[in-house]
């Protein structure tokens, strides 16, 4: 569903599907909206108590995400159901046919699906640029120098690259904690692989 003239003063008015962002192998089913900044009251009844008296715009978010994984799972010829939210920094509960990520930043949203004899694990994230003057606050944070030079030597501004790295991490988190529900840091993990595109997105799965 591709709805035109959706804006109002830059937000959605309604949720809108775009452009899923191409960074899975073709057994992945990704699926990306934009979305207002708050739901729409006949939507709230489907949210998990947790999220009955949380900010509009996060229950946006999280209605968003889950919009996303119901088409993501549908396009793979598995039931369209809403995977469970399991609180705060859990991850979403996937049928068992299946695995995938979610993610949310602004008015963006974001899912992923395989079936699960296709892919282990995956992980999926999308942040907003981080300017240059936050990224020299909390590179150390999250960063190695050697994963921040090998990104600026590609041509990526200190925000720029900062974003990439984190994003990666994030989506390299989420892909990784489901399997082992061990929590690591962004210093325990390092990035290896130049980042050649510029992007503000991660995306992975774990196959093995
Ligand atoms: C869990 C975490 C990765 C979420 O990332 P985020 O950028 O804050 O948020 P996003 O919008 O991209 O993703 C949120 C979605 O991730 C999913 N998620 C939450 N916790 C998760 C986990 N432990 N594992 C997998 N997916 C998780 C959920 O679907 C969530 O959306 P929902 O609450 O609406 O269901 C982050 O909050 C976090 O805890 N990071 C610290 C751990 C880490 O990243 N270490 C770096 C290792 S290199």
């Amino acid at each position: 569903m591709l709805v035109a003239e959706s804006q109002v003063d830059g937000r959605e008015r309604a949720l809108v599907e775009c452009a899923a962002p191409s960074l899975f192998p073709p057994h992945v089913s990704c699926v990306a909206v934009r979305f207002p900044a708050s739901p729409p009251a006949s939507a709230l009844a489907v949210l998990p108590r947790e999220l009955a008296d949380a900010r509009p715009e996060r229950q946006a978010a999280y209605l968003a995400g889950r919009h996303c994984a119901v088409r993501a799972l549908d396009a793979l010829g598995l039931p369209p159901f809403a995977p469970p939210y399991d609180g705060p920094n859990r991850p979403p509960v996937w049928p068992a046919a299946a695995v995938g990520s979610i993610t949310h930043t602004g008015s963006y949203a974001a899912a992923a699906v395989a079936r699960a004899e296709n892919a282990v694990a995956i992980g999926l994230d999308a942040e907003g640029l981080v300017s240059d003057r936050r990224a020299r606050g909390v590179a150390t944070l999250v960063a190695h120098h050697e994963e921040m030079d090998v990104a600026r030597r590609a041509g990526l501004s200190l925000g720029e690259a900062l974003t990439v790295l984190f994003s990666i991490k994030e989506a390299a988190f989420k892909c990784v904690y489901p399997i082992g529900r061990t929590y690591f840091g962004y210093l325990d993990a390092k990035v290896e692989c130049p980042a050649r595109r510029r992007g503000s997105g991660a995306g992975g799965t774990a196959s093995d």
